[in-house]
């Protein structure tokens, strides 16, 4: 047991998110903040333990991140890129698996399909990471509501619009966010809707912690008085090849000064990045003072540091 881990029990995978209590949340939080005020009290926190990295798709900040993350507490980090190929292409996943396990403390992996993550957890007897599927990125979103509690002092009730495609984020934002309490609307188009078994399931959490779940299509419905505006690309990894047939059907989901300015006069926008800027947002709206996308991408180290020392200590 490292003493500057938390007491709290987790559990051993991050996979979805929906495996981690609000108590859980809470406490990440707690160790991201120590973490990020005072960094050299972690320096030899994951002293000796070594991780593995696989990426399907590309990556610049949770690649980055978990990398200086991982380092700089002392920690090594292996890069297997699979972006050529997939995980399981050249062997099983069961057997790359058992091969990590003798070798490496954790797996951080970045893949398509959510059993893919699945499988690698119920073969290794180590920790796996979920670095972004096509169903959740949970690495993003809890770094998310670091960001808006630093912001803001406090979650629960805090209304969170996400405006754009039920996607990946969107699911793992509805997921974080019941878990600390938060009102998250999402507006998407007909079809484009998050699904309905993620919805379900934050609904169920929300209901411990106080938080609500509303989904709109219009946008300006779901921005009305939001304190935070979040959005994302409208055509995801593995999605190109419908870029164009998104951007019509989106376009009207657009975060610009028109709809920024029906939201809370204190209010912030969010944006997971990479942008696609004239896209899904202006560049009026990412680059002025209400946007905070590069606090969140500073945030990624810090709570992903935190998420490393309670999944391995
Ligand atoms: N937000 C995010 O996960 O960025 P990358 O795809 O660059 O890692
Ligand atoms: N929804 C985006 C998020 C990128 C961080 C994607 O999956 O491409």
């Amino acid at each position: 047991m490292n003493a500057l881990a938390p007491a709290l029990t987790v559990t051993r995978d991050l996979l979805t998110g929906t495996e981690w209590s609000p108590a859980v949340v809470r406490e990440l939080n707690h160790l991201a903040a120590d973490i990020k005020a005072r960094p050299d009290r972690y320096r030899r926190a994951l002293g000796g333990r070594f991780l593995a990295l696989i990426f399907e798709k590309p990556s610049l900040r949770t690649r980055v991140t978990f990398e200086v993350g991982i380092q700089g507490m002392g920690g090594g980090a292996v890069f297997l890129d699979h972006t050529g190929t997939r995980l399981g292409a050249r062997e099983s996943i069961g057997d790359v698996a058992r091969n990590l396990e003798r070798w490496v403390h954790g797996i951080v992996v970045r893949t398509y399909e959510q059993r893919v993550l699945d499988e690698l957890a119920a073969r290794a007897a180590i920790p796996v990471i979920n670095a972004l599927s096509d169903r959740f990125h949970p690495c993003q979103a809890l770094a998310d509501f670091f960001t808006l509690e630093e912001r803001f002092g406090g979650l629960r009730g805090l209304k969170l619009a996400y405006v754009g495609d039920g996607n990946n984020v969107c699911h793992s934002l509805l997921v974080a966010g019941a878990r600390v309490g938060a009102h998250v609307r999402v507006a998407t188009p007909p079809s484009y809707e998050p699904d309905a078994e993620t919805v379900a399931e934050a609904r169920r959490a929300a209901r411990e912690t106080h938080g609500k779940i509303e989904l709109f299509h219009a946008a300006e419905e779901a921005v009305a008085g939001a304190q935070a505006v979040y959005t994302d690309v409208w055509a995801s990894m593995g999605q190109e090849h419908e870029a164009a047939e998104r951007a019509a059907i989106f376009a009207p989901y657009q975060v610009n000064q028109a709809l920024m300015d029906l939201a809370g006069p204190d209010s912030v926008f969010l944006h997971c990045l990479p942008a696609h800027r004239g896209e899904e947002v202006t560049d009026a709206v990412m680059d002025s003072p209400r946007s905070i996308v590069f606090d969140q991408a500073e945030n990624r180290l810090h709570v992903q540091k935190a998420i490393l020392l309670m999944l391995l200590s």
